[in-house]
């Protein structure tokens, strides 16, 4: 069978490999631990799930949902940013539900951008921005995130032509894979150049609840002018521990907002009610009690896995958010030889960074997302094989 020629432009899926190989070792009757997907291994708090039960349990949320996700849910979503962020959003022009931040990234660039357009990419990044602009047939600009720029890209070395032709820059902070954070100043310098140019601010705020050390991330809309030319996804999936619930919502800018819901209006039918009205409740409790006990045990493992890296000397800049830990390879590995020497001498998977855009190349992701007893062990096992390395 012949599959569309855009199919052959998508790079190999990111842990497609490191899936065979662990798959393999396990066959073989290896105690691997993966640390490679970030994913939270606690549960989802128990009110919200008992509020999902009782939804569940209500024939009117049986039938299709809203398209546009309930007014409910958007009025709940809108007064969490003005509690959160101090941020005024109308529930009904500048907020759109969606199933997981995923699907509106991977939809708005298809709302935003087509061949001919360039599409602003920070590299390394969660790979979807990349994905989808290469299927919508868009130029990919990368944007390289150095340590030695706190993984912020330098937006006044972006040339003039390029900026004439950029229909969308993406932002990810606290940003996925470096663990890094953005300033409100970055986000003025960002909020300047897009409405200079015309371009679609894209903030993705998939970790803004994670903070180490009393860090507490803002949102790009806290910048006055962001209405303007920024639209932001807020997703429940980390906040609350609800990866698999597949829900959050896309605010900001109104016209990129109901471009967003307009497209998602012809290719899907809105995120279960029932799941709505849960999340509703998530975002209506104070949720304080949760977001304490989570960055606490996230700083825990954080603490563990960069006391274990710097005993074996390699480069681990601080992560005051996300949980993820970015580190330097050993002895100027490439991260994917890197990653395989983890694999096959302290049976740990990390996540090789050259999988998240060429400038990751040197550099490896550990996520936080595995019991702590068996996080301390990797980090004793990754210690072990490091010793073996540095005696031969
Ligand atoms: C930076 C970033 N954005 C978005 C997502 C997707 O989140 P969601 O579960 O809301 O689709 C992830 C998930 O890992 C992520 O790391």
């Amino acid at each position: 069978m012949k599959l569309a020629a855009r199919m052959e432009k998508l790079p190999p899926y990111l842990f497609l490999e490191l899936d065979r190989i662990v798959a393999e070792k396990q066959a073989q009757g290896y105690d691997m631990i993966n640390l490679g997907i970030g994913d939270p291994d606690q549960p989802t708090p128990s009110y919200i799930v008992k509020a999902l039960q009782e939804a569940a349990a209500n024939p009117a949320n049986h039938r299709y949902p809203d398209y546009w996700g309930s007014l409910p849910f958007r009025q709940a979503m809108s007064q969490w940013y003005q509690r959160r962020f101090a941020v005024t959003l109308d529930p009904r022009s500048e907020v759109v539900g969606l199933i997981g931040s995923k699907e509106g990234i991977a939809h708005l660039t298809w709302a935003m951008a087509g061949p001919g357009d360039v599409v602003l990419v920070p590299d390394p990044s969660y790979p979807v921005y990349m994905t989808q602009a290469i299927l919508a047939g868009a130029d990919v600009y990368p944007l390289p995130l150095l340590a030695e720029r706190q993984f912020l890209p330098d937006l006044r070395n972006i040339p003039e032509d390029i900026l004439r032709r950029a229909k969308m820059l993406w932002l990810n902070y606290p940003n996925n894979p470096t663990g890094a954070v953005a300033p409100r100043e970055f986000y003025r310098e960002a909020v300047a150049l897009c409405r200079e140019y015309d371009i679609l601010l894209c903030s993705d705020l998939a970790y803004a609840e994670i903070g180490f050390d009393g860090y507490r991330a803002p949102s790009v809309l806290e910048i006055p002018e962001a209405r303007d030319i920024a639209i932001e996804f807020y997703s429940l999936s980390k906040p609350f521990n609800m990866t698999g619930w597949r829900i959050a919502a896309a605010v900001g800018n109104s016209t990129a907002v109901k471009a967003l819901g307009t497209l998602k209006s012809h290719l899907d039918s809105g995120a279960f009610t029932a799941v709505q009205d849960a999340a509703i409740v998530a975002l209506t409790e104070d949720p304080t009690p949760v977001f304490t006990a989570q960055n606490r045990l996230y700083q825990e493992r954080r603490d563990i896995v960069l006391e274990a890296l710097r005993a074996m000397r390699l480069t681990v800049p601080t992560p005051l958010s996300t949980f993820y830990v970015w580190f330097s390879t050993p002895r100027g590995m490439t991260s994917s030889d890197a990653s395989r020497f983890f694999v096959e001498n302290a049976q740990v998977v990390v996540a090789p960074g050259a999988s998240y855009g060429q400038a990751g190349e040197g550099w490896l992701r550990i996520s936080l997302t595995t019991a702590t007893d068996r996080l301390a062990e990797a980090m004793q096992r990754m210690k072990r094989a490091m010793e073996q390395l540095t005696s031969i």
